[in-house]
Protein backbone atom coordinates (compact mmCIF):
# COMPACT_ATOMS: atom_id res chain seq x y z
CA UNK A 1 0.00 0.00 0.00
CA UNK A 2 2.74 2.72 1.14
CA UNK A 3 6.26 3.13 0.58
CA UNK A 4 8.46 3.11 3.90
CA UNK A 5 9.08 6.75 3.53
CA UNK A 6 5.93 7.49 5.68
CA UNK A 7 7.46 6.40 8.61
CA UNK A 8 10.04 8.42 10.13
CA UNK A 9 13.58 7.11 10.98
CA UNK A 10 13.75 8.75 14.78
CA UNK A 11 11.06 9.33 17.41
CA UNK A 12 7.48 9.39 17.10
CA UNK A 13 6.94 13.32 15.36
CA UNK A 14 3.81 14.65 13.73
CA UNK A 15 3.63 13.18 10.00
CA UNK A 16 2.23 14.16 6.74
CA UNK A 17 2.63 12.80 2.99
CA UNK A 18 2.10 13.53 -0.48
CA UNK A 19 -0.77 10.46 -1.45
CA UNK A 20 -0.70 9.85 -5.35
CA UNK A 21 -0.43 7.52 -8.36
CA UNK A 22 2.43 8.23 -8.98
CA UNK A 23 4.52 9.94 -6.40
CA UNK A 24 8.34 8.86 -7.06
CA UNK A 25 9.42 11.87 -8.68
CA UNK A 26 7.48 14.05 -5.99
CA UNK A 27 9.40 17.19 -4.68
CA UNK A 28 6.98 17.51 -1.97
CA UNK A 29 8.81 15.98 0.83
CA UNK A 30 12.12 18.01 -0.13
CA UNK A 31 9.73 20.97 -0.21
CA UNK A 32 8.22 20.51 3.78
CA UNK A 33 11.82 18.80 4.95
CA UNK A 34 13.19 22.26 3.68
CA UNK A 35 9.80 24.30 5.36
CA UNK A 36 10.45 22.28 8.52
CA UNK A 37 13.93 23.24 8.97
CA UNK A 38 13.90 26.55 8.36
CA UNK A 39 11.35 27.19 10.96
CA UNK A 40 12.34 24.72 13.28
CA UNK A 41 9.41 22.49 13.44
CA UNK A 42 9.93 18.57 13.92
CA UNK A 43 7.63 16.77 11.39
CA UNK A 44 8.66 13.93 9.24
CA UNK A 45 6.70 14.48 5.81
CA UNK A 46 6.48 11.23 3.05
CA UNK A 47 5.28 9.81 0.02
CA UNK A 48 2.49 7.60 -0.22
CA UNK A 49 1.87 5.73 -3.01
CA UNK A 50 -1.70 4.81 -3.27
CA UNK A 51 -3.75 1.70 -5.45
CA UNK A 52 -5.91 3.34 -8.46
CA UNK A 53 -8.53 1.81 -7.37
CA UNK A 54 -8.18 1.59 -3.07
CA UNK A 55 -7.59 5.34 -2.36
CA UNK A 56 -9.59 5.80 0.46
CA UNK A 57 -8.91 2.50 1.98
CA UNK A 58 -5.03 3.09 1.48
CA UNK A 59 -5.88 6.82 3.00
CA UNK A 60 -7.88 5.36 6.43
CA UNK A 61 -4.91 2.66 6.68
CA UNK A 62 -2.11 5.84 6.36
CA UNK A 63 -4.06 7.68 9.13
CA UNK A 64 -4.90 4.27 11.56
CA UNK A 65 -1.23 3.33 12.02
CA UNK A 66 0.15 5.64 14.54
CA UNK A 67 3.22 3.86 15.17
CA UNK A 68 5.86 6.46 13.97
CA UNK A 69 3.59 9.51 15.68
CA UNK A 70 0.32 10.81 14.66
CA UNK A 71 -0.63 11.57 10.40
CA UNK A 72 -1.71 15.12 10.81
CA UNK A 73 -2.76 15.98 7.14
CA UNK A 74 -1.42 14.70 3.43
CA UNK A 75 -1.38 16.31 -0.12
CA UNK A 76 -3.16 14.82 -2.48
CA UNK A 77 -2.09 14.59 -6.07
CA UNK A 78 -2.95 13.31 -9.84
CA UNK A 79 -5.41 11.12 -10.09
CA UNK A 80 -7.03 11.25 -6.35
CA UNK A 81 -8.20 15.13 -6.05
CA UNK A 82 -11.34 14.58 -6.66
CA UNK A 83 -11.83 11.21 -4.81
CA UNK A 84 -9.97 13.34 -2.02
CA UNK A 85 -12.88 16.18 -1.78
CA UNK A 86 -15.81 13.90 -1.53
CA UNK A 87 -14.08 11.78 1.19
CA UNK A 88 -13.46 14.69 3.14
CA UNK A 89 -15.67 15.63 6.18
CA UNK A 90 -15.76 19.24 5.74
CA UNK A 91 -14.77 21.26 2.48
CA UNK A 92 -13.16 24.80 2.89
CA UNK A 93 -15.06 27.45 0.15
CA UNK A 94 -12.98 27.36 -2.42
CA UNK A 95 -12.05 23.19 -1.95
CA UNK A 96 -16.16 22.76 -2.60
CA UNK A 97 -16.26 25.09 -5.60
CA UNK A 98 -13.48 23.06 -7.39
CA UNK A 99 -14.71 19.52 -5.81
CA UNK A 100 -11.03 19.00 -5.53
CA UNK A 101 -9.07 18.73 -2.33
CA UNK A 102 -4.91 18.84 -2.34
CA UNK A 103 -4.62 19.43 1.27
CA UNK A 104 -6.37 17.27 4.15
CA UNK A 105 -6.28 17.98 7.72
CA UNK A 106 -6.85 14.86 10.41
CA UNK A 107 -8.17 15.57 13.61
CA UNK A 108 -9.95 12.39 14.37
CA UNK A 109 -12.89 11.93 12.39
CA UNK A 110 -12.84 15.11 11.32
CA UNK A 111 -10.97 15.41 7.74
CA UNK A 112 -11.12 18.91 6.38
CA UNK A 113 -10.19 19.49 2.94
CA UNK A 114 -8.41 22.62 1.18
CA UNK A 115 -7.02 23.30 -2.45
CA UNK A 116 -4.29 25.76 -1.99
CA UNK A 117 -3.36 25.20 -5.73
CA UNK A 118 -5.02 28.14 -6.48
CA UNK A 119 -3.33 30.32 -4.32
CA UNK A 120 -0.46 29.18 -4.53
CA UNK A 121 -0.66 29.99 -8.11
CA UNK A 122 -1.48 33.68 -7.85
CA UNK A 123 1.07 33.98 -5.13
CA UNK A 124 3.64 32.61 -7.89
CA UNK A 125 1.95 34.84 -10.44
CA UNK A 126 2.03 38.05 -8.63
CA UNK A 127 4.47 38.29 -6.37
CA UNK A 128 7.53 35.62 -7.85
CA UNK A 129 6.67 36.13 -11.54
CA UNK A 130 6.21 40.36 -10.71
CA UNK A 131 2.42 39.85 -12.85
CA UNK A 132 -0.70 42.15 -11.74
CA UNK A 133 -3.66 40.54 -12.04
CA UNK A 134 -5.89 43.25 -11.14
CA UNK A 135 -7.69 44.18 -14.53
CA UNK A 136 -5.53 41.58 -16.71
CA UNK A 137 -7.44 39.43 -19.44
CA UNK A 138 -6.43 35.84 -17.98
CA UNK A 139 -6.86 32.61 -20.08
CA UNK A 140 -7.02 29.30 -18.17
CA UNK A 141 -6.69 26.24 -20.59
CA UNK A 142 -7.83 23.25 -19.59
CA UNK A 143 -10.52 22.18 -16.98
CA UNK A 144 -9.93 19.36 -15.81
CA UNK A 145 -8.97 19.39 -11.41
CA UNK A 146 -5.82 21.61 -11.64
CA UNK A 147 -7.14 24.33 -13.72
CA UNK A 148 -10.83 23.98 -11.12
CA UNK A 149 -8.86 24.41 -8.41
CA UNK A 150 -7.13 27.46 -9.86
CA UNK A 151 -10.17 29.67 -10.73
CA UNK A 152 -11.68 30.38 -7.80
CA UNK A 153 -8.30 32.42 -6.28
CA UNK A 154 -7.65 33.55 -9.74
CA UNK A 155 -11.27 35.48 -9.94
CA UNK A 156 -10.60 36.73 -6.58
CA UNK A 157 -7.56 38.33 -8.12
CA UNK A 158 -9.76 40.44 -9.75
CA UNK A 159 -8.71 39.78 -13.66
CA UNK A 160 -11.04 41.92 -16.31
CA UNK A 161 -11.79 39.35 -18.17
CA UNK A 162 -10.96 35.43 -17.87
CA UNK A 163 -11.51 32.92 -20.46
CA UNK A 164 -11.73 28.94 -19.31
CA UNK A 165 -10.30 27.41 -22.92
CA UNK A 166 -11.03 23.01 -23.50
CA UNK A 167 -11.51 20.95 -26.20
CA UNK A 168 -14.41 19.59 -23.89
CA UNK A 169 -16.43 22.69 -23.88
CA UNK A 170 -19.30 21.20 -21.46
CA UNK A 171 -16.66 20.91 -18.72
CA UNK A 172 -15.39 24.39 -18.82
CA UNK A 173 -18.82 25.70 -18.72
CA UNK A 174 -19.59 23.82 -15.71
CA UNK A 175 -16.82 25.78 -14.20
CA UNK A 176 -18.15 28.26 -15.17
CA UNK A 177 -21.24 27.96 -13.57
CA UNK A 178 -20.17 26.79 -10.05
CA UNK A 179 -17.76 30.10 -10.01
CA UNK A 180 -20.56 32.28 -11.56
CA UNK A 181 -20.94 33.86 -8.10
CA UNK A 182 -17.80 34.67 -7.00
CA UNK A 183 -17.04 35.92 -10.69
CA UNK A 184 -18.37 39.42 -9.64
CA UNK A 185 -17.37 42.21 -12.24
CA UNK A 186 -15.10 39.37 -14.08
CA UNK A 187 -15.95 39.07 -17.54
CA UNK A 188 -16.45 34.72 -16.98
CA UNK A 189 -16.77 32.43 -19.78
CA UNK A 190 -15.60 29.28 -21.43
CA UNK A 191 -14.44 28.64 -24.98
CA UNK A 192 -12.98 26.00 -27.12
CA UNK A 193 -9.18 26.54 -27.54
CA UNK A 194 -9.70 28.14 -31.29
CA UNK A 195 -12.23 30.16 -30.17
CA UNK A 196 -10.60 31.50 -27.02
CA UNK A 197 -9.73 35.03 -28.12
CA UNK A 198 -6.50 36.68 -28.98
CA UNK A 199 -4.47 39.80 -26.59
CA UNK A 200 -4.25 37.75 -23.20
CA UNK A 201 -2.33 39.41 -20.51
CA UNK A 202 -1.78 35.80 -18.66
CA UNK A 203 -2.09 32.34 -20.51
CA UNK A 204 -1.77 29.53 -17.91
CA UNK A 205 -1.46 25.83 -19.05
CA UNK A 206 -3.82 23.86 -17.08
CA UNK A 207 -4.23 20.44 -19.19
CA UNK A 208 -2.41 17.04 -19.21
CA UNK A 209 -2.31 17.77 -22.86
CA UNK A 210 1.85 17.54 -23.15
CA UNK A 211 1.99 14.52 -20.36
CA UNK A 212 -0.13 12.56 -23.43
CA UNK A 213 2.72 14.00 -25.93
CA UNK A 214 -0.21 15.47 -27.67
CA UNK A 215 0.17 19.38 -29.27
CA UNK A 216 -0.06 23.13 -27.91
CA UNK A 217 -3.71 22.77 -26.57
CA UNK A 218 -4.19 26.56 -27.59
CA UNK A 219 -3.70 28.46 -31.44
CA UNK A 220 -0.92 30.93 -31.77
CA UNK A 221 -1.93 34.34 -31.25
CA UNK A 222 -3.42 34.37 -27.67
CA UNK A 223 -0.61 36.37 -26.09
CA UNK A 224 -0.60 40.30 -25.40
CA UNK A 225 2.63 41.72 -26.12
CA UNK A 226 5.49 40.50 -23.10
CA UNK A 227 2.41 37.71 -21.67
CA UNK A 228 3.24 35.58 -19.27
CA UNK A 229 2.82 32.02 -20.23
CA UNK A 230 3.05 29.97 -17.46
CA UNK A 231 2.49 25.75 -17.28
CA UNK A 232 1.39 24.44 -13.98
CA UNK A 233 3.77 21.37 -14.90
CA UNK A 234 7.74 21.46 -14.56
CA UNK A 235 10.58 19.67 -16.08
CA UNK A 236 10.46 17.85 -19.40
CA UNK A 237 6.30 18.19 -19.45
CA UNK A 238 6.72 22.04 -19.33
CA UNK A 239 8.90 22.35 -22.42
CA UNK A 240 6.96 22.10 -25.35
CA UNK A 241 4.45 24.40 -24.36
CA UNK A 242 7.21 27.24 -22.79
CA UNK A 243 9.14 26.58 -25.80
CA UNK A 244 6.29 27.53 -27.86
CA UNK A 245 4.98 30.88 -25.85
CA UNK A 246 8.63 31.87 -25.97
CA UNK A 247 8.74 31.67 -29.34
CA UNK A 248 5.67 34.45 -30.09
CA UNK A 249 7.46 36.43 -27.69
CA UNK A 250 5.64 35.96 -24.37
CA UNK A 251 7.17 35.23 -20.94
CA UNK A 252 7.70 31.70 -19.90
CA UNK A 253 6.94 30.11 -16.62
CA UNK A 254 6.99 26.59 -15.28
CA UNK A 255 5.29 25.16 -12.42
CA UNK A 256 8.04 25.24 -9.97
CA UNK A 257 6.61 28.37 -7.96
CA UNK A 258 3.30 26.95 -7.92
CA UNK A 259 3.66 23.90 -6.55
CA UNK A 260 6.43 25.69 -3.81
CA UNK A 261 3.48 28.59 -3.43
CA UNK A 262 0.82 25.68 -2.87
CA UNK A 263 3.22 23.43 -0.42
CA UNK A 264 3.13 27.21 1.99
CA UNK A 265 -0.09 27.24 2.09
CA UNK A 266 -0.22 23.61 3.20
CA UNK A 267 2.35 24.01 5.79
CA UNK A 268 0.45 27.31 7.17
CA UNK A 269 -2.55 25.71 7.81
CA UNK A 270 -0.98 22.30 8.94
CA UNK A 271 1.79 23.52 11.31
CA UNK A 272 0.46 27.72 11.63
CA UNK A 273 3.47 29.39 10.71
CA UNK A 274 3.75 30.90 6.91
CA UNK A 275 7.55 29.79 5.43
CA UNK A 276 9.41 32.09 3.02
CA UNK A 277 9.24 30.41 -0.55
CA UNK A 278 12.31 32.18 -1.99
CA UNK A 279 14.95 30.60 -0.64
CA UNK A 280 13.00 26.78 -0.95
CA UNK A 281 12.46 28.00 -4.87
CA UNK A 282 15.75 28.55 -5.44
CA UNK A 283 17.19 25.07 -3.97
CA UNK A 284 14.37 23.16 -5.85
CA UNK A 285 15.12 24.65 -9.10
CA UNK A 286 18.88 24.21 -8.06
CA UNK A 287 18.45 20.22 -6.98
CA UNK A 288 16.44 19.57 -10.07
CA UNK A 289 19.27 21.10 -12.69
CA UNK A 290 21.92 19.04 -10.62
CA UNK A 291 19.44 15.99 -11.64
CA UNK A 292 18.81 16.99 -15.25
CA UNK A 293 22.85 17.19 -15.76
P1 LIG B 1 -5.95 17.24 -13.93
O1 LIG B 1 -6.50 16.81 -12.62
O2 LIG B 1 -4.47 17.12 -14.05
O3 LIG B 1 -6.45 18.57 -14.38
P2 LIG B 1 -7.90 15.95 -15.66
O4 LIG B 1 -8.99 16.22 -14.69
O5 LIG B 1 -7.82 14.61 -16.34
O6 LIG B 1 -6.47 16.13 -14.98
O7 LIG B 1 -7.93 17.12 -16.75
C1 LIG B 1 -7.02 17.13 -17.80
C2 LIG B 1 -7.23 18.40 -18.64
O8 LIG B 1 -6.30 18.36 -19.73
C3 LIG B 1 -8.61 18.52 -19.25
O9 LIG B 1 -8.90 19.88 -19.42
C4 LIG B 1 -8.40 17.82 -20.60
O10 LIG B 1 -9.33 18.19 -21.57
P3 LIG B 1 -10.77 17.43 -21.63
O11 LIG B 1 -11.58 17.98 -20.48
O12 LIG B 1 -11.29 17.85 -22.96
O13 LIG B 1 -10.47 15.96 -21.51
C5 LIG B 1 -7.05 18.38 -20.96
N1 LIG B 1 -6.33 17.57 -21.93
C6 LIG B 1 -5.83 16.33 -21.75
N2 LIG B 1 -5.23 15.91 -22.87
C7 LIG B 1 -5.34 16.90 -23.79
C8 LIG B 1 -4.91 17.07 -25.14
N3 LIG B 1 -4.25 16.12 -25.77
N4 LIG B 1 -5.21 18.24 -25.76
C9 LIG B 1 -5.90 19.21 -25.12
N5 LIG B 1 -6.34 19.10 -23.84
C10 LIG B 1 -6.05 17.97 -23.18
Amino acid sequence: MSDLATTPPGGPVDRYAVVGHPVEHSQSPFIHAEFARQTGQALHYGRLLVPLDDFAGALRRFVADTAGGPVRGCNVTVPFKFEAARLATRLTERARLAEAVNVLCFDGDDWLGDNADGIGLVRDIERNAGVRLAGARVLLVGAGGAAAGALGPLLQAGPAELVIANRTVPRADALVQRHRAMAGAVQLRAALPAEAGTGFDVVVNATAASLQGADIPVPPGVFAPGALALDMMYGPAARGFIGWAEAQGARGRDGLGMLVEQAAESFARWRGVMPDTAPVLAALRARLAAAAR
